[in-house]
């Protein structure tokens, strides 16, 4: 499972830097707060869980990393896609509340990890202690 996050946050690295390239090339900053979360709440989140789930495999064997893994997996581009069209002018009722679902479902995510964090990362459950090799 951590494998499977770190793959999904070099998307988002890539994408969030393709966005900030393209402001700093535009000078048009409408897509700062999408460029944001894609660089923190893609990239930098999703690395930091994709470590977490590294080192703790009973975390990452649980069925609550299979929930996380598409929750957040879904509601974040829901979010970011749905950010872009209002930050650019289309400020719809139905866009605001597609975006609302988006940061629900990623945010139900990020609960979802914080269970997992308090039921099964513990000292004794570390890689090194269960024998795991790292490649
Ligand atoms: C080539 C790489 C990058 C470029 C060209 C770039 C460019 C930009 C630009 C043009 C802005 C808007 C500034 C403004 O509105 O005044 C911005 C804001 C921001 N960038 Fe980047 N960025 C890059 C990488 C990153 C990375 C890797 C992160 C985080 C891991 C990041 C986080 C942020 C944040 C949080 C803001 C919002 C700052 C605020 O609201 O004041 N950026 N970036
Ligand atoms: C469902 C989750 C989240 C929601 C609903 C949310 C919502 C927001 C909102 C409404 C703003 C103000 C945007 C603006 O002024 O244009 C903001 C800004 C910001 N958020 Fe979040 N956020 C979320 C998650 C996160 C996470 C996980 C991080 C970092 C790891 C983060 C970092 C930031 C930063 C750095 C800014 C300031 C940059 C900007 O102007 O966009 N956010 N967020």
């Amino acid at each position: 499972m951590g494998v499977r996050f770190l793959k999904m946050a070099v998307i988002y690295i890539v994408l969030g830097i393709g966005i900030g390239i393209y402001m700093g090339a535009t000078l048009n900053f409408a897509l700062t707060s999408v460029h944001a979360h894609a660089n923190l709440f893609g990239w930098a989140t999703l690395a930091l869980c994709g470590f977490t789930y590294l080192r703790f495999p009973k975390a990452a064997e649980s069925r609550l990393a299979k929930w996380h893994f598409w929750l957040h997996g879904t509601g974040l581009p829901i979010m970011l896609i749905s950010l872009s069209f209002i930050a650019n002018g289309y400020d719809q009722e139905w866009l605001s509340i597609i975006k609302r679902m988006g940061e629900t479902v990623a945010g139900c995510g990020i609960l979802v990890f914080a269970v997992n964090v308090f039921l099964n990362v513990k000292d004794i459950n570390t890689a090194e202690k269960r024998g795991a090799t790292f490649e």
